[in-house]
């Protein structure tokens, strides 16, 4: 039986949901907008943190498919603080090693956004320090519902057997395919749900909730949940004698 070397104790791959912009800025009797802007900062910090640890990857839920439901006011905004991000942030990104890629409904996004989504992924796609993806518009469902589409594409057009499709060969087809899944899901703001982030990629990730609203969570924050994180134990199914011994098997499922 070989030996298995676990997951390393810092996270490869960190996912958030980045939840409690509105209420910090009702705390302090501001619109709504001040709190994603305040947030916005906190996006800056949790990457700067993610450099300093070596985090090799960092996907952010920016909005989700049913963000466009908000009310119109709050939706316009928010577009205009993400053509700012994005006209502001990318250069200092590319400079620091960070590549950018994108994941959700991009089609549903002005032109304007979209040609500065395109510019980010493509002067940035050399990068390898951190991996930075942000999720706009996406919702895991759909994401899912992509992959089965596009595997059907394939059955139906005589390139892919029904027989071979198997978790392996759906899993190339989600978003983020070629990054491990994420090791640790964070969620600030207090509600204990997934809400439809990432749901084929978090299967075996380990899930920590925090009541911090997103514009104050910061490295001191973001420590706290590494170091719960180096105290769990990853299973992956198996048992706690198995993982003692380095079971072969852990190599198998914990790549999934
Ligand atoms: C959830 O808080 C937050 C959002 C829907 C928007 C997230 C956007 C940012 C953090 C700012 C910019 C991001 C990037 C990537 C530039 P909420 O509005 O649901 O807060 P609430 O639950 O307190 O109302």
């Amino acid at each position: 039986m070989s030996i298995v070397t676990p997951p390393p104790a810092v996270p490869r791959h960190l996912a958030i949901i980045m939840d409690g912009n509105g209420r910090w800025a009702a705390q302090r009797k501001r619109p709504r907008m001040i709190g994603h802007r305040a947030g916005a900062r906190a996006v800056n910090t949790c990457i700067d943190f993610c450099l300093e640890r070596g985090i090799a990857a960092l996907t952010l839920f920016a909005f989700s498919s049913e963000n466009w439901g908000r009310p119109e006011e709050e939706v316009g905004a928010l577009m205009k603080l993400f053509l700012n991000a994005l006209e502001r942030e990318v250069d200092e990104l590319h400079r620091r090693g960070v590549r950018v890629r994108f994941i959700g409904e991009r089609q549903r996004f002005s032109d304007a956004i979209r040609a500065r989504m395109q510019h980010a992924e493509s002067l940035t796609a050399g990068n390898t320090r951190l991996h930075l993806g942000i999720a706009a518009s996406y919702g895991g469902r759909q994401d899912i519902a992509h992959a089965a589409r596009s595997l059907a594409e394939d059955v139906a057009a005589g390139r892919l057997r029904p027989e071979d499709i198997d978790e392996s060969v759906f899993g190339t087809r989600v978003a983020l395919a070629d990054l491990p899944p994420p090791d640790l899901f964070i969620r600030t703001g207090g509600d204990i749900r997934i809400s439809n982030f990432l749901l084929w990629q978090l299967a075996y990730t380990e899930l920590w909730f925090t009541d911090i609203l997103w514009p104050e969570f910061d490295a001191s924050a973001l420590q706290a949940a590494l170091q719960a994180y180096a105290s769990r134990e990853r299973r992956y199914g198996l048992t706690s004698a198995q993982l003692a011994q380095g079971a072969a098997a852990l190599s198998e499922v914990s790549a999934r």
